[in-house]
């Protein structure tokens, strides 16, 4: 697949303004979210997309959640946090959900959240700043490494069906 194929949605035109999400954001935040999440076959299980999952980051790292705005609608978002390990001198941050209205997509939308939500996290003296994503998610790959990132690390999921297990253990 060349690379300008991966997205080839209907563009709109965009007055764009970048700001802190606000309590009335949440539920739109959420439903872009579930529009851009849930459409892909995500085997991820370790974050989900639901609403615990914005009202949670809402909660705790509020001053990391950002909106972009058209006008008035909400057409992406940018949701993180900061991380300090025991042990290490060095402040993370991860930026656990990048997501942007496909009609708006291709027009520097979440170039504009991505350079906002680095500034919030120099200002707070992160020195390392994680993302990741599914192998197969073309876009995002491709826009994770336009802005920067680099040395990507492999994580491989295993599943065990332990009511099987259970199952068999009963029947010796
Ligand atoms: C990934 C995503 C956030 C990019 O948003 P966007 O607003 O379209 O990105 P931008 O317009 O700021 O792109 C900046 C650069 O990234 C690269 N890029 C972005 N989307 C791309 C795509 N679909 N195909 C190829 N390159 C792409 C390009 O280099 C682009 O610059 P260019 O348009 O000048 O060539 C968007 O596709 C999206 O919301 N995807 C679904 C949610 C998701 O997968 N989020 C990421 C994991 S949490």
């Amino acid at each position: 697949m060349e690379k300008d194929d991966v997205a080839n949605h209907k563009k709109k035109r965009i007055n764009l303004t970048i700001r802190e999400m606000e309590i009335d954001d949440i539920a739109k935040v959420f439903h872009l979210g579930e529009k851009l999440f849930t459409a892909r076959k995500v085997p991820n299980l370790y974050r989900t997309w639901d609403e615990y999952e914005v009202v949670s980051l809402f909660q705790s790292d509020p001053e990391f959640c950002l909106v972009a705005y058209s006008d008035d609608t909400i057409i992406g978002f940018a949701l993180g946090s900061t991380i300090s390990k025991t042990g290490s001198a060095w402040k993370y941050g991860h930026l656990y959900w990048l997501g942007v209205e496909p009609e708006y997509q291709r027009q520097g939308v979440a170039k504009k959240l991505f350079k906002s939500f680095m500034d919030l996290m120099l200002e707070n003296g992160v020195r390392m700043l994680q993302v990741d994503t599914e192998a197969d998610n073309l876009a995002a790959l491709y826009f994770f490494r336009k802005m920067g990132f680099g040395n990507p690390q492999q994580h491989i999921y295993l599943s065990l069906n332990i009511s099987d297990l259970r199952r068999q253990i009963k029947e010796k």
